[in-house]
């Protein structure tokens, strides 16, 4: 365009009287758009293929593909030479059309190669390069460097061709493919070479190549000249060395996971106007299934290290909306601390699963031949159409996760799950050049799902799904997570990369989170309750009362006595373990006045008790106040602004048999909480406490119900005689 423009000006100024005669050049006929046809050639529909397809459907390209079906003998043209048999095709393919003048032909690869614009677009810049075959150009030579010297000379550009695209008229491209005559696992690239470099066929045969990238653009050695550039329907790929817009972009060399990247965009998957557009493609529909008919999943999960929340896990896998006998559960448990929990759990659905299947840890199996096994399994049971892989530190929250991700119907697919408030996901958006992670450009827009949908990355770990059938075919080979120096997940994404399979993570719903084993200590008797710094989304959920929130939203609270309020802050289970943690310890103190365990060593008003301290659980307690008692407070005691400091935190045992009551006091405290820890009635008989002030007492204390009352002054209390059982109450003196 630029160059016509340049012609118009100066022949204005020079010929300003020949303006209007014939001698300024005319634009040329433009080539209609039926007269080009593209070919490829293609042995099998990988997921490449699919791909290509969908973006020349897109722009309307007509597409013949060579070979679908052959047997593939062009060598193993990622890594080495080869290609010969694309040649072949292409020259028998060429002899039907050589005598087509006007046809233009485009003869591209398409495992690795998308079009990012359409049919006219292509004609038009092949008119303009006004060469009879235009080939595809790249700045490395490739595959003999010897022949670098013998390259015309380029002021600006790529000076060296490149065989995955070539485009002009069908004389021509069938004069020059004409001239094969060598063996399928030669190399195509050469032949080309040889051709183009031969001073008198480049004349004769009027052939050039694509310099600054307008048609072609291959990626290889061209990463960092590229950039997404988003339109309001399409996005397109921008060369910003040649400030061009390629029409045809290949992933050549080890550019495919780039080029991967691009796809999840180009030309349009997905945009910022409309987000997704391929994503209810092919999808499965349940609706049209009956339960009866649901694919069957072989459930596989890895519980490698110890991890807290394990129970929970077990339960959400559980709860998951999808016909148990449909799923059989494969369990790799490489931990004795968890056999307990994992023969409880099988003792309890070992009916409900199609198949239950342990290998615990005196198999002594690796991570890799766990996975291994029970990927097996699915792969040769002809009837297992999917293998669902989860690691026991996924929590997944969507009930509809197996059903959502099969819908999908990919070969192999993840839900996005994300450590809580972090960027840390199970997914990496880019590979760097040693494998290991980088980070892509859209990485932190998928993982805060500001961009939404299903998208192609090079690496997944911790929860996926697979297609049996993809296990049986393209993933037949055995042992695809044990590959020297990488690890487990690793490993099957190296493999599933080098057989073409695509790796999806889905981000189209919220599934789940992972949660940190980090720092996990399994010496206490219940360990969960001490992560409430390195999961405290999961802690929270099992240890705090389900309808504490509504303290705040609707006013979930009562006031017994005056300045004395009494609100639900314990779930069941938090009461239960915090009373199993103290009478594992068993220490109780025996109610003494004499105490060796606070300042000053006398108690006036003694308990039999256990202080938090004593467990190793006061640093946790104190963030338990920090985080869920201050709140409360300054709902309640509105203005006062608690430092959530305590000195005091104990659990106090009620027993007729050793202390039954408390007399009257005052707590050395600003206020205090007092959290019953189980049910009167059930647990024990009797009990309460009695504000003599207001001559109020509060008989039926609830188990994880809290009071909150202040210290001195005003409270004079004590605690009621427990007449049966055993009543335990946690206890702060906060704010001393
Ligand atoms: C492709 O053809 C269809 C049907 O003729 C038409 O609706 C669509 O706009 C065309 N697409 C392009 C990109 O030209
Ligand atoms: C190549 O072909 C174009 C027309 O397609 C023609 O204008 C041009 O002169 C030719 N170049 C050579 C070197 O023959
Ligand atoms: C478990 O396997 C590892 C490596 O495979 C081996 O070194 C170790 O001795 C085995 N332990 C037992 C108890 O068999
Ligand atoms: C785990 O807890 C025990 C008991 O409280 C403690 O002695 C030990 O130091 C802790 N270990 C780690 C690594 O924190
Ligand atoms: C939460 O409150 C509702 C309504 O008051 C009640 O039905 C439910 O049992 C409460 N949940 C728990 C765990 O106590
Ligand atoms: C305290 O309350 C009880 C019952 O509510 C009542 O019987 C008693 O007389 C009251 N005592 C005082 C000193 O008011």
């Amino acid at each position: 365009m630029e160059y016509l423009m340049v012609l118009v000006i100066s022949s204005s100024i020079k010929f300003a009287t020949s303006v209007l005669s014939n001698d300024v050049p005319q634009a040329p006929v433009p080539i209609p758009k039926e007269k080009l046809l593209v070919l490829t050639v293609a042995t099998e529909e990988t997921d490449g293929f699919l791909r290509f397809m969908r973006s020349a459907d897109y722009f309307n390209y007509t597409v013949k593909v060579l070979g679908m079906g052959e047997v593939w003998k062009g060598g193993d043209v990622g890594r080495s030479i080869g290609g010969g048999q694309k040649v072949r095709l292409l020259k028998n393919a060429m002899e039907a059309l050589a005598d087509q003048e006007d046809l233009v032909v485009l003869s591209v690869d398409s495992y690795d190669l998308i079009f990012a614009g359409g049919p006219e677009e292509i004609l038009r810049k092949f008119q303009q390069a006004n060469h009879k075959v235009l080939f595809a150009a790249e700045g490395l030579v490739w595959p003999d460097k010897q022949l670098a010297d013998k390259y015309p000379l380029v002021r600006t550009g790529k000076r060296y061709l490149n065989s995955g695209g070539i485009i002009g008229y069908a004389p021509y491209i069938n004069r020059i493919v004409s001239q094969w005559n060598l063996h399928d696992n030669d190399d195509d690239q050469l032949f080309y070479t040889k051709i183009y470099l031969d001073p008198l066929q480049r004349e004769s045969l009027n052939m050039t190549l694509d310099h600054k990238c307008q048609i072609f653009q291959n990626l290889n050695g061209a990463v960092d000249e590229v950039l997404l550039k988003f339109g309001t329907d399409r996005v397109r790929v921008r060369n910003t060395a040649y400030d061009s817009l390629p029409v045809v972009v290949h992933g050549n060399g080890n550019t495919k996971m780039y080029l991967n990247y691009l796809a999840n965009y180009v030309p349009n998957a997905w945009n910022y106007e409309h987000g997704c557009s391929h994503c209810d493609d092919d999808v499965v529909d349940f609706s049209q299934l009956k339960v009866g008919e649901y694919p069957n999943v072989l459930v596989g999960v890895f519980i490698e290290q110890p991890t807290p929340f394990l129970p929970e896990f077990f339960q959400r896998l559980l709860t998951l909306d999808y016909p148990k006998d449909k799923l059989k559960l494969f369990v790799h448990n490489n931990e004795v601390y968890h056999e307990k929990h994992i023969q409880r759990f099988w003792e309890e659905n070992k009916n409900v699963l199609n198949s239950f299947k342990v290998v615990g840890p005196e198999e002594n199996l690796s991570q890799g031949e766990a996975r291994n096994m029970a990927m097996d399994l699915c792969r040769q049971d002809a009837t297992c159409d999917y293998y669902f892989s989860i690691d026991s530190d996924v929590m997944l929250t969507n009930r509809q996760t197996l059903k959502l991700l099969i819908e999908q119907n990919r070969k192999i697919i993840g839900p996005l799950v994300t450590r809580h408030g972090k960027l840390w996901s199970n997914f990496w958006g880019a590979l760097s050049l040693d494998g290991y992670y980088a980070r892509s450009e859209d990485y932190v827009d998928i993982v805060q799902r500001k961009r939404v949908g299903v998208w192609n990355i090079p690496y997944m770990a911790h929860v996926y799904l697979v297609k049996g059938s993809a296990l049986r075919n393209e993933l037949k080979e055995r042992n695809y997570f044990v590959l020297e120096k990488l690890d487990p997940d690793m490993a099957l994404c190296r493999n599933a990369r080098d057989m073409g399979v695509f790796m999806y993570i889905t981000n189209r719903h919220e599934f789940g989170r992972l949660i940190s084993t980090a720092n996990y200590n399994i010496s206490h008797y219940n360990n969960d309750l001490w992560q409430i710094f390195e999961n405290p989304v999961d802690w929270k959920e099992k240890y705090i009362h389900s309808n504490y929130t509504r303290i705040f939203t609707d006013n979930y609270l009562e006031q017994p006595c005056p300045d004395v309020f009494w609100f639900a802050v314990f779930s069941e289970k938090a009461c239960d373990e915090l009373v199993e943690e103290m009478e594992h310890y068993g220490s109780w103190s025996g109610g003494k006045h004499q105490d060796k365990r606070i300042a000053g060593g006398y108690e006036t008003v003694p308990t039999d008790d256990i202080h938090m301290k004593q467990i190793g659980f006061e640093k946790e307690w104190l963030h338990f106040i920090r985080e869920f008692i201050s709140p409360v407070t300054l709902k309640v005691f509105s203005g006062y602004y608690t430092k959530g400091y305590a000195l005091m935190n104990f659990v106090v045992k009620y027993t007729p048999e050793r202390q039954a009551y408390l007399r009257p006091h005052h707590d050395s405290s600003t206020f205090t909480i007092n959290i019953a820890l189980n049910n009167k009635g059930i647990d024990f008989q009797g009990g309460g406490c009695r504000f003599h002030r207001y001559n109020c007492s509060i008989e039926s204390p609830r188990k994880g119900w809290s009071f909150m009352h202040p210290g001195r002054l005003t409270h004079l209390h004590e605690g009621l005689p427990t007449t049966g059982g055993t009543r335990y109450i946690a206890v702060s003196f906060i704010d001393p």
